[in-house]
């Protein structure tokens, strides 16, 4: 009787030990991944389970992000750190800076295989697409964020989280770019971007469409965008402090010389006109951009549009004027790469190069 207790008393440590022996290693085989935490209505709070709008962004801290997901822990080893708690519209170029040099500093360890930004969804395309061009790495960086705070019924915070992780670990994810998911769908940076002020499914790629959707916990891809990004990505920010001043004008009726005026007297060094239609430049705008050009100042033709191409030398003689066209880049995200294109060139054909290529 006494030598069948002691019998079964080991069995139950070897089984013990068998079993942490087999989670450890579980652990090992799962892959390494970094949440950086940035605010935004995904560490939001509302005063009820039904605020939806008008809740305070950026008050959760990141561990308690992770720690809401227990789920996390079998599929990724998740470690989290805060780099900013802010809502996105304050997100500024020293916020970028801050948070790219984080990334690739991280990216270049052995023992990080992605990257997780969690960000207010405001700004998230124009983070998504600065990070999509300055990131020097083929490992996975997923931004998300979430469109009802975390107090909220039904908070999308959560599953966007789980599945960001997923992403982030996932082999598939390699090479494409710095992505953004969210609503189980996954889009490129350079081309998504919010179309609705509050809905679940905001964030759209139009036209161009999603690159793939996350269902039954993994990744499945359809496309991929073709421009240049990240480890081929030309830019490179780790010795930056600042970036060059570019400023956005907006076309509209009746629009005037005033903001183009103001953004030359405070120093910009490249001015967006996020125009009408195919970038079409209104008389009083025009005569103003010429005169900013000739200062030496680099002006982009982008559109208020949405979609399309903005051709060169269609709705304006651009190489008479010495002018860029932003090619599909929406008015925010031609600031990006202007900003980042001033870092190696002044030269319009270079610059209209790299609009062309990234
Ligand atoms: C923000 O962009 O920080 C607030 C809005 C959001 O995250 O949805």
């Amino acid at each position: 009787m006494l030598h069948r207790n002691i019998y079964r008393q080991v069995l139950m440590l070897l089984c013990a030990i068998l079993f942490t022996i087999s989670l450890v290693q579980a652990q090992g085989k799962l892959p390494n991944v970094m949440v950086l935490a940035t605010g935004g209505t995904i560490a939001g709070t509302g005063a009820t389970s039904t605020t939806t709008v008008g809740y305070t962004a950026a008050t959760v801290a990141v561990d308690r992000l992770i720690t809401a997901v227990p789920e996390l822990k079998k599929v990724a080893n998740v470690k989290g750190e805060q780099v900013f708690q802010i809502a996105s519209e304050n997100i500024n170029n020293d916020s970028w800076l801050k948070l790219a040099k984080r990334v690739n500093t991280l990216l270049a360890q052995k023992d990080v295989d992605g990257i997780v930004v969690t960000h207010g969804t405001d700004t998230i395309e124009e983070t998504a697409y600065f990070l999509n061009l300055v990131v020097k790495s083929r490992k996975p960086v997923v931004i998300v964020g979430a469109m009802r705070p975390s107090t909220a019924l039904s908070a999308d915070g959560p599953i966007n989280l789980y599945n960001a992780v997923l992403l982030a670990g996932s082999r598939e994810a390699r090479g494409k770019g710095v992505l953004v998911a969210l609503n189980d769908q996954i889009n490129a940076a350079r081309e998504v971007t919010k179309t609705n002020t509050s809905t679940l499914d905001t964030f759209k790629t139009p036209e161009l469409g999603l690159l793939g959707y996350m269902q039954d916990n993994r990744p499945i891809f359809y496309r991929q965008s073709t421009r240049k990004h990240t480890a081929d990505s030309e830019f490179d920010v780790m010795q930056l402090d600042v970036l060059p001043q570019v400023d956005i004008v907006y076309g509209y009726a009746n629009v005037n010389r005033i903001a183009v005026d103001a953004f030359m007297a405070a120093g910009a060094k490249g001015i967006i006109y996020a125009g009408t239609g195919d970038g079409s430049l209104a008389d009083p705008v025009k005569s103003a951009l010429v005169e900013a050009r000739k200062q030496g100042v680099i002006i982009v033709r982008s559109s208020r549009v949405g979609q399309g191409i903005v051709a060169r030398n269609g709705e304006a003689n651009d190489d008479e004027l010495d002018f860029v066209v932003s090619d599909t880049l929406n008015p925010q995200k031609a600031r990006i790469l202007l900003m980042l294109a001033l870092t190696k060139t002044i030269n319009t054909k270079d610059i209209q190069r790299i609009f062309y290529a990234y």
